[in-house]
């Protein structure tokens, strides 16, 4: 197929700060215990009127400036989100409607943290065959609409923002070299709302057992994620015929600094060679990755001819790891 890249990027996360010093004020925690487990500092919570389309719209407008694209050249638009504005329509024809991206076909995409990288699979795939030209990939969160903020397990770890590219061809020998895509649905119940689906549908039930909320088993997800970073990250670095010494940039997903650490051991590389934001924004699903990689690019630390690989983990359980020639 045809070589497909990133053309633009862009995000956008809430003005609302809320630091590790005012979760003390909530929960029975400290900033100590918060820092050294997580490496988060602080968080960005969105404004009672903000969904996660509200968000995915800021950072896609950046995304197409930066791409020089307009909006009504896009011809498909992929939202990845566990935060939907609404269970239906999806939040991508709701962002379809406010760009006015009128001949875009739009779908959300459900693979939790993971799911900006299912989606740069898809929307790549069907720019490679010719099916389409451009096409929007958002990563977009409101965590904090589904987070327990007496639960101190959680309500530490998640924060608001969302993430945007613009992918489509690209001259030859640059764009993505491999995906990476797999899951494992036996460690569903370790990280999930159970509530308001069509297992348990919003009853006064659901509400008093917190059914609507994030759960989360965090050691084992821990173990999972420590494990599945390196060898997600490996496995499309081998497919891509790349080696770890080739990587520029590592942008994982930004959960846990101690995660981030474990997947740079395993691969190899220096600090310097990674993104890391997770002190700013915490844990932000979905979003986490184009964040991390805008900001980046914003920083001027992306430049012609290097090697990035993308990586994340997350519920479902689900991983995805890209590698790609900028
Ligand atoms: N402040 C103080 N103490 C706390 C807090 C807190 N905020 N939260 C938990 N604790 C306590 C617990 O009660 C527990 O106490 P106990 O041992 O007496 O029961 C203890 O601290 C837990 O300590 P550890 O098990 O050592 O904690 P751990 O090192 O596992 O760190 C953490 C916990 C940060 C949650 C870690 O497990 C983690 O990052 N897990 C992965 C989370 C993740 O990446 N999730 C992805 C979510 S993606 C998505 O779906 C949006």
């Amino acid at each position: 197929g045809r070589p497909v890249g990133i053309l633009g990027t862009g995000k956008y996360v809430p003005d609302r700060v809320l630091t590790n010093q005012q979760l003390e004020q909530m929960v029975e925690t400290n900033d100590e215990w918060i820092t050294t487990r997580t490496g988060i500092k602080e968080r960005r919570i969105a404004s009672e009127a903000q969904a996660s389309s509200d968000l995915a719209y800021e950072a896609s407008l950046k995304a197409l400036a930066a791409a020089n694209v307009a909006a009504e050249d896009i011809d498909l638009i992929v939202v990845a989100t566990i935060t939907p504005d609404m269970a239906f329509p999806s939040t991508a024809c709701i962002l379809q409607e406010k760009l006015g991206a009128k001949k875009a076909a739009a779908f959300d995409l459900s693979a939790a943290c993971s799911g900006f990288i299912y989606g740069l699979a898809n929307a790549s795939s069907l720019i490679a065959t010719g099916m389409y030209r451009h096409a929007l990939v958002v990563g977009a969160e409101c965590l904090s609409k589904i987070t327990d903020y007496t639960d101190r397990n959680t309500c530490i770890l998640f924060g608001d923002g969302a993430g945007a590219v613009v992918i489509g061809e690209v001259p030859e020998g640059r764009g993505f070299r491999s995906f990476e895509l797999g899951a494992d649905g036996s460690g569903g119940e370790l990280l999930r709302i159970s509530g308001g689906g069509s297992r348990h549908p919003v009853s006064p039930d659901t509400i008093d057992e917190k059914l609507h909320y994030i759960y989360m088993a965090g050691r084992d997800v821990f173990k999972f994620a420590v494990r599945i970073m390196g060898t997600a990250a490996e496995e499309a670095l081998r497919k891509a015929g790349l080696a770890k010494e080739d990587i520029d940039l590592l942008v994982p997903h930004q959960a846990n600094i101690r995660i981030i650490q474990s997947a740079l051991e395993r691969l190899d590389l220096p600090e310097d060679k990674c993104v890391v934001n997770v002190d700013k924004y915490g844990n932000v699903s979905a979003a986490s990755i184009p964040i991390a990689l805008a900001e980046a690019v914003e920083e001027g630390r992306v430049n012609e001819g290097d090697v990035l690989v993308l990586v994340g983990f997350g519920g479902g359980l689900t991983w995805g790891a890209a590698a790609l020639v900028w």
